[in-house]
Formats: C-alpha cells, structure tokens, sequence
C-alpha cells in the first residue's frame, strides 16, 4: 500500500516574530501540517521544521517602543507562537529562531563562499534618513500624503486609499513614522547580491516544475527587464547578525531567513543525530519542501535558489505557494472584527473545526480561499458531528449491547474491500498532490454512502428481532469499519479527534498509521462523544473579542510615538458641566501588576482613601510594576466601569505623553493624600 520511503524535509515560511499568529498564516501552517501527517502516517521519513523570524527593523523598533530589548521581544514571542501553533496540533519536529548560533554560522559560511565567487557587490547607494532617530528608514516607515489622491498618513510604498504605488520620494509632506521629522537623502556603501549572475541557472530551475506554472511564469518576467541586483545589507542601528568584515553593515532580514531552514534543522540534527549534509549538500538526494504564501514567492523562487546554488547547497525540490485568506469574502479587517488571532479563536472554539474547513477549501492552486463564518459552522456541524462522528455513536451502542463488543471483520469480503483500496487510493493521491478539497469530498462522499447503508438496513429495528441479530452484527461491525476507515483517512486533518477513537473506542495504543487500512480490531470500547456542534454564540465571541482588541490598542497608542506633542489636536469644546462631572482623585498605586496576553496593560490597585480600585492601564511601555508600587497619581474616580477582555476596570489613571517610553502618569506632591479631590 506504502510506496518505498522518502525521506522529506518539510518547511513552513517563518512567521514575523513582531506580532501574533492569526488566521491567515493558519491556512499556511495547517496546510503544511496535514501534508507532514499524511507523509508520517505513510511510512515515510519527514520532519517538518520551522522557526521565527526574529530580525529586522518593525522587530527593533516594537521593542523600543515597549521599552525592552529586542532579545526579550522575540522570547516573548516565540513561547506565543509555540503555544499557538501547539493549540491549532500544528507538530513541526523544530520550532526555532533566526536569531541563533546556527543561524549566524551558517549565513556567514554562504556570506563568505558568495563572496569568494565573485557574487557579492559593494555600492554606493541614496536612501532616505531619519536625521532625529539618526537611522536610515525602509520605505514601510516614510509616512506622508499620497501624491495621487492626497489621502494623508500613507505609508512610503503605497497608498492604502487608492491603490497607488509610487516610491517615498514621492509623498507629500513625507514624515519619518519613527521620529516625526523629515526624512532627508544620505549616501551609504551597501553590499549587494548579483542575481543575474544566476539567471540561466534559474530559467531552467523554474523551467523544471519545482513550483506551480502561474508563479514560475510570474518570475520569469523579472527576466525581461534584466534580473536586478539585491540589496542585502543595512545600516546600523538594525536587528540582525552584522556583516563579517563590515562593522556597521547589518544582513538584511530576509537574507538571513529562508537560512533559518537550514539552522533549524541543524538544530534538530544535533538533538536526533540526523546529518546535516544528507539534506542540504549538494548531492542531497532527499526531497526539500517549502510551503509558503504566494507574497513571499520571489523570495523563494529566485534569491532563495540562486543563493543556496552560489553557496554549493542542493536546492528545493518543491515550493508549494497557497493563496491569501478572506473572511466573508473580504480581506481580514480588524473593525469588522475579522482579523482574528489564533488565540481569540482557541479561546473559543476546537482548533480541528478550522482545520477541516481549511482542509476542505484548500487545494494545489493560489486562489485566495474564504472563511465564510456562516458555511463553517453549517459545514462543520454537517460534516464532522452529522455525518463522520455520528457513524460511531449510531452504531456501536448496538455493539456493545448485544455482542460485548466483538466485530465481525470485513477482511474477507473481496468486493467490499476492493472499494475500501480503491477509495483510500484515490484520497492518498489526493493528499499527496495538495488537493485536499477533493480528498475531504471524496472522504464525506464515503461517509454519505455508510449512512445510507446504516438506514436502509434499520438495525434499530433488527435489533428487536432475535432471529435477526447475525444480520444486526454484520451491519453494525460493517458500518464501524466505515467509521474506521474514515477515521484513518481523516487523521491527518483531525488528529486529535482520530486518535481518540483510536485509542478509546478502538483501543490502539497511538493514533492511526495508513497500513492499519489493512487490519481491523476484533471489539470496541464503549463509545464516549468524540465531538460537539459550534454554536453561534462562539462565533459571535470571536468577532466581539477581535473587535474589542482593536479598540483597546487604539486605546493604549499602537501607533509608533507621534513626534511634537502638537501634533495632537485639542479636542472640541466642552462646557463647564461636563467637566464639573469628572471626579478626579489622588490614588495611591498598592499594587502593580503584568496581564497575562496583555501586550501593553499593567492592572493598578489603587487606594483612593478607604476603597480600593482595580484599573487597567496601557502604561506597560513606560513602566515596569514595580516602579509604581507606591507612588501616588491621579484618577477618574467616577468613570462607569467598563468590561475589557482582561477584566472590569474600575476607573482610569491619568497619564501624558507621546506614548511608548515616553508616557508619564500623573504624579502630585507628597503632600496628596489617597482620596482627596483634585480641582
Ligand atoms: N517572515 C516572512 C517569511 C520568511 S520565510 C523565510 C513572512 N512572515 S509572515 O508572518 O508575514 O507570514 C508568514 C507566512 O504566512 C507567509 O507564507 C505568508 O504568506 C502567510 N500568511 C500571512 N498572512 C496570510 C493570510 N492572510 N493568508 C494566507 N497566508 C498568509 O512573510
Ligand atoms: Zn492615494
């Protein structure tokens, strides 16, 4: 049934270490996932690495503006990103980091055999510079007025209103997103990769169907103007390795990434003796798999197999791009509560509601694929609890009541079981080739049939004729071999539901494997639910809470610091009355505390004279607990308290400032004392 093992190295691109995982990078990681289970339960020899990408200027200046080091950040995020991705069952063999001895080593090897090639480049280049923040800016942190439509606060590259590109020289007004002030043109020496050095070698690796047709054709038109050299360094201050030989010269983030493949693997050689050289040397004979977003596909399928063919390493066999999730048939959107983070989800619902809809969405194309939140919780209550989990519950109560759990096997049943290869045939082919839609209709088609099969026979009423209970047996033992069979087919989508009726109702001792095809267990265990229905409050949980995040971020200044303190505009008038209603109050902070998934909140108890409040403030930037513990500063005292996700905040603290490090809260003299009014 198993064809002759291969060995397979399988990646997924290396998710940003500056902010969480949401449901669209899912659609990448749950696609790699069940490709990486398919290939274990086969019989083959597979590991399945990843890592975060941990460098580069939006990680620095995150951390700046949280007012911790960097290493601290991408710690941070790293234990998130593992959580998630163990919560969605996402099961890489590696989960590493760029920012690693690995990683440096080995971007310093391919560094120095490039450049002993010939294939490196030192220019003089103009960029623009942040006189104030003293750095030189990516064109994402130039802000200013679109030249085309005159939308004001749009990013350097492309104007999010019209649709505009255009480079930051253009912008009107154009502004630094770090300091405020005005970017000016500052030559420096930069190092540059010679792509064209490689573009036969590239025609004919796109040429040999190492990626789908649509993207190797897409790449292929960079050819026509001339492949461009690349720019693979930066000026300090950066987050990355430095330049050997280059002090101040920094790689560039997305030079020392896709090599964060090869240190994370070579992390894992050095935990389970694998070699290194069998993956990545240059005769290699394994199989190297990528799978990644369609929006990183130049990095991949130019630089990525230029460099490791410059450097002496085998190159990939395959990259698999998928497309870009929509949710209701548009782009994620954080206030129509659509740009929902993999925890809001978990906190919700069960991670394999999404990887079966996924599943039965995805295929081996770009297509963009579409959550519709209506279809997924019809599909999943369909599907998964009213047809595939119900076979069991329906048929195995007659089981064990009248045969003590014994099973007849269908083994011998030659016509029977040349449907069950046929099927299982066409569905691992299915697997293989990525289209897993066709796969999941073919599994639900089966399912279909079994159900049919379990009412057209009416063992309910059979059971209540003695002289017909062989008859019930053969039915109920055919149908829970459909079941059966079901479950080995859907393990690498479900794997947690598969493996408990694996282990529970089937009494395996590991989840199901594909040659367990071949056999069938003589009893069963007592049936115990396997799965639930989503109810809509759930769902609506989920939009509400995505909804919620975006306004407590708005709340606590997610925005890089704004610059002059003018540049916030006084609010309109308000009369007297309205202000003579704010009740403000010296507080002592007795208490200062981290909220847990909380990025910028700290929760303060306050005593403000004989009672105390618990407020959540977005002062975490600025302060750490327990410089606080003690001091003394100023609150609304009568703000109607207000549900967040965290929890009720009893009032409000009162601080100034441009944000990030840069936030005071209200400090009065010694002589205040908790709870006396302020006017
Ligand atoms: N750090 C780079 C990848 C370096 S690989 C050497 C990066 N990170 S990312 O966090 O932005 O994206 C990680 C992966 O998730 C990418 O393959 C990207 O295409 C995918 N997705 C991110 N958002 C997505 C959707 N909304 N929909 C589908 N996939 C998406 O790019
Ligand atoms: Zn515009």
């Amino acid at each position: 049934m198993t064809t002759d093992a291969r060995k397979i190295l399988v990646t997924s691109a290396l998710p940003y270490a500056n902010g969480p995982i949401h449901l669209g990078h899912l659609v990448e990681y749950i696609q790699t996932d069940i490709w990486v289970r398919f290939q274990k339960m086969r019989g083959h020899e597979c590991y399945y690495v990843c890592a975060d990408d941990a460098h580069g200027t939006p990680i620095m200046l995150r951390a700046r503006q949280e007012g911790i080091e960097a290493q601290q950040l991408i710690d941070r995020m790293h234990a998130e990103h593992t959580k998630d991705f163990d919560d969605f069952l996402v099961d890489f063999d590696n989960y590493y980091t760029t920012h690693s001895d690995e990683n440096r080593e080995i971007i310093n090897t391919i560094y120095k055999r490039l450049k002993a090639d010939g294939h490196i480049d030192v220019r003089t280049v103009r960029q623009a510079y942040d006189p104030e923040a003293e750095m030189f800016l990516p064109d994402r942190f130039i802000k200013g007025t679109c030249p085309k439509c005159g939308a004001d606060d749009q990013y350097g590259d492309n104007c999010e209103v019209c649709g505009a590109t255009y480079a930051p020289t253009d912008l009107k007004n154009p502004r630094s997103a770090v300091s405020g002030a005005t970017p000016i043109e500052k030559d420096s020496e930069q190092f540059f990769f010679k792509l064209a050095d490689f573009q036969d070698f590239l025609q004919q690796w796109l040429d040999a169907g190492h990626t789908q047709a649509e993207i190797a054709n897409k790449q292929k038109e960079w050819f026509e103007e001339g492949l461009q050299d690349w720019d693979i360094s930066r000026n300090a201050p950066y987050w990355g390795f430095e330049i050997p030989d280059a002090p101040g010269k920094y790689f560039y983030v997305w030079m020392d990434a896709p090599m964060g493949y090869m240190a994370s693997f070579q992390n894992l050689c050095d935990k389970k003796g694998l070699v290194f050289d069998d993956y990545w040397g240059p005769d290699s004979k394994t199989q190297l798999v990528h799978f990644i977003g369609k929006d990183i596909a130049r990095f991949h399928t130019l630089f990525w197999p230029a460099v490791l063919h410059g450097a002496g390493f085998r190159t990939p066999s395959s990259v698999f791009c998928h497309g870009f999730l929509t949710v209701d048939g548009q782009k994620m959107s954080k206030s129509r509560g659509t740009f929902i983070m993999a925890r809001t989800y978990l906190d919700n619902l069960n991670p394999e509601y999404l990887r079966y809809y996924y599943a039965a969405k995805l295929s081996s194309g770009v297509d963009d694929i579409d959550l519709n939140l209506e279809d997924f919780q019809q599909r999943v209550n369909s599907d998964l609890v009213g047809k595939y989990v119900n076979i069991a519950s329906r048929a195995s109560g007659f089981i064990t009541k009248h045969f003590q759990g014994k099973l007849l096997s269908p083994l011998n049943d030659k016509k029977y079981m040349d449907g069950v290869n046929g099927a299982q045939f066409l569905i691992a082919e299915s697997y293989e080739h990525r289209e897993y839609a066709k796969a999941i209709r073919d599994i639900m088609k089966n399912a279909d049939n079994i159900n049919q099969y379990f009412d057209e026979k009416k063992p309910w009423l059979l059971a209540k004729d003695e002289t017909r209970h062989d008859e019930l047996h053969e039915v109920c033992s055919r149908t829970l071999h459909g079941f059966y069979f079901l479950s080995i087919l859907l393990a690498p989508v479900l794997p947690a539901t598969t493996k408990k009726a694996a282990t529970e109702l089937f009494g395996l001792d590991r989840n199901f494997i594909w040659d367990d095809l071949k056999t069938f267990p003589a009893s069963i265990n007592k049936f115990k639910p396997l799965m639930t229905r989503i109810e809509q409050e759930s769902i609506d949980r989920i939009i509400e809470t995505t909804k919620q995040h975006l306004a407590e971020q708005a709340a606590v200044t997610e925005k890089p610091p704004a610059g002059p303190l003018t540049d916030d505009p006084i609010a309109d008038e308000i009369e007297f009355d309205d202000f003579a209603k704010v009740d403000l109050r010296i507080a002592k902070i007795v208490k200062a505390e981290h909220v847990e998934k909380a990025d910028k909140l700290l929760q303060l108890t306050l005593d403000i004279g004989g009672e105390t409040r618990k407020v959540f403030a977005g002062i975490k930037s600025a302060y750490a607990p327990e410089e606080l513990v003690g001091k003394l500063t100023v609150m609304v005292a009568n703000l109607k308290p207000r549900k967040m996700r965290f929890g009720l905040s009893e009032g409000m603290v009162l601080a100034a400032g441009p944000g990030g490090k840069d936030l005071w809260i209200l400090n009065p003299d010694e002589g205040a004392q908790p709870g006396m009014k302020v006017k």
